[in-house]
């Protein structure tokens, strides 16, 4: 089950869209894409319909044909940077809770009873299944404590075939309550470890799966756990996820805890956690010191915009971030958010920044195409595979969905039952786009493909 092998070379026809810059999405109305076959894409024509044409020019002979054949796109496949794999089941219930106790109520003993294997098995197998039903083609999650329910979700990734950063949780502190945290910093070193060395089994190349070193955040952690885990970042490379200033409560509990550090954002600085590999999720309440710092440090930031709704955190400053030029992507922060979906991130990040603009002004905004980049080339970033994944570039490898817009938006047009065409089917390309991420689901995404290889398809898919 090591390096993933993927057979035959591919063409996929149809129109495309994905994200240009942050302000600009490119729609392709006659595009041919060749895969390769080690799953990376090899050529993009822009202005053919032509298949035969497209091969010869390629010298391309024996291929699979992937044809849209319906109103649709193909859209590169949305980039998780947040989510707690654990909590799914949790998903939707938070009550009136803010983070702290919802933390308590909800999510420790939650996370405590993923010491059952078999229930990680069944739990994780579902996430998976759903996040790539909704066109997740790379998350970065966190786990639990738990080495062997960890390592499961790997191999549960690997066996999908969706891309994965895998955190092992550590939480070694005195606010981590008695059933459900690490016995000492050495141990949760010990864990992470061997998290570590079983990802590097399972996929050496981490072509799919990779593991991703993962304090759950300040308050859970001992000085001690913090440093050493900043010097394993340091000394394997491998990225690191956190959160931070989610919460007024929980900033105040950082400074009562790390009396000596000069602000959150410098807890981790101090520890060697503060790096351009370190996902830093939510930043609601950031002062101008710490956004100057995560920018020194080009560390990145994962918006969680369902979840600030729901544990009423606040609102993340989102345009501030994008104008320092710090990277930005989206996090369903499943169960703090309550939708695996980043489709629905993409919503709730435009709706939230449309909040902040009632009061701070029409230039905070987030556009449809912002959101969508902030969903592909933004999260690519964030996870460190700007040039792999988030767009449709020569080179990158074919991490995408199939979009198909009817039946979800009544945008049929062609049907012989549906009536004068000018009802429906009338729309422009942009409109066809907002329809999609406004109104549409899971169910317009027919089939989601990871490096090349089909890992999702619904019954409406055909090729
Ligand atoms: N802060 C520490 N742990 C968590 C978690 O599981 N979810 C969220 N949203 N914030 C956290
Ligand atoms: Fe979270």
């Amino acid at each position: 089950m090591s390096e993933f092998k993927n057979g035959t070379k591919k063409v996929f026809v149809g129109p495309f869209v994905q994200s240009k810059t942050l302000k600009e999405l490119e729609i392709c109305k006659d595009g041919i894409i060749g895969v390769d076959e080690e799953g990376r894409i090899a050529f993009v024509e822009r202005s053919t319909a032509d298949v035969e044409a497209a091969l010869k020019l390629h010298g391309w002979e024996k291929v699979e044909v992937i044809r849209l054949k319906e109103n649709g796109f193909y859209f590169p496949g949305f980039i998780d940077t947040h989510i707690h794999a654990s909590q799914y089941p949790n998903a939707g219930i938070f009550g009136k809770s803010t983070l702290l106790d919802w933390l308590n109520t909800y999510t420790f003993p939650l996370e405590a009873s993923f010491s059952d294997v078999a229930r990680a098995r069944a739990i994780y197998n579902r996430v998976v299944s759903r996040t790539l039903s909704h066109g997740t083609t790379t998350a970065a999650y966190y786990a639990t404590i738990h080495v062997a329910a960890t390592n499961l979700l790997a191999d549960i990734c690997l066996a999908h075939g969706q891309r994965a950063f895998i955190g092992r949780v550590c939480m070694d502190s005195a606010i981590a309550p008695d059933f459900y945290k690490d016995e000492s910093a050495a141990q949760a070193l010990a864990a992470t470890r061997e998290s570590i060395a079983h990802i590097r089994n399972i996929d050496p190349t981490h072509a799919i799966v990779s593991p991703i070193i993962t304090p759950r955040f300040a308050p859970a952690c001992s000085p001690d756990c913090l440093a050493q885990l900043g010097e394993l970042h340091r000394e394997t490379g491998y990225p690191a996820q956190t959160h931070i200033s989610e919460n007024m409560n929980e900033v105040k509990l950082v400074g009562e805890l790390f009396p000596d550090a000069r602000s959150y954002a410098h807890v981790y600085d101090d520890a060697g956690l503060l790096t351009d590999k370190m996902i830093l999720a939510h930043a609601v309440h950031l002062n101008d010191d710490e956004v100057a710092l995560v920018k020194a440090r080009d560390a990145k930031i994962s918006h969680c915009p369902a979840s600030n709704t729901a544990l009423t955190s606040g609102t993340a400053k989102v345009r501030k971030y994008l104008d320092y030029g710090i990277d930005v992507g989206l996090g369903t922060d499943v169960s703090g958010g309550f939708s695996p979906s980043v489709l629905e991130v993409v919503k709730q990040a435009v709706w939230v920044s449309r909040h902040v603009a009632m009061e701070a002004g029409d230039a905070v905004k987030l556009s449809t195409e912002e959101a969508l980049y902030l969903a592909t080339r933004g999260g690519a970033k964030v996870v460190g595979l700007a040039e792999r994944i988030g767009g449709f570039e020569v080179g990158m490898d074919w991490d995408a969905q199939m979009v198909l817009l009817n039946e979800v938006q009544d945008m049929e047009g062609h049907g012989e039952d549906e009536g004068p065409v000018d009802h429906f089917g009338w729309e422009s390309w942009e409109d066809k786009v907002a329809k999609w991420v406004y109104n549409g689901d899971d169910r317009n995404t027919v089939a989601v493909w990871v490096k090349g290889r089909l890992v999702h398809k619904t019954s409406r898919y055909q090729s």
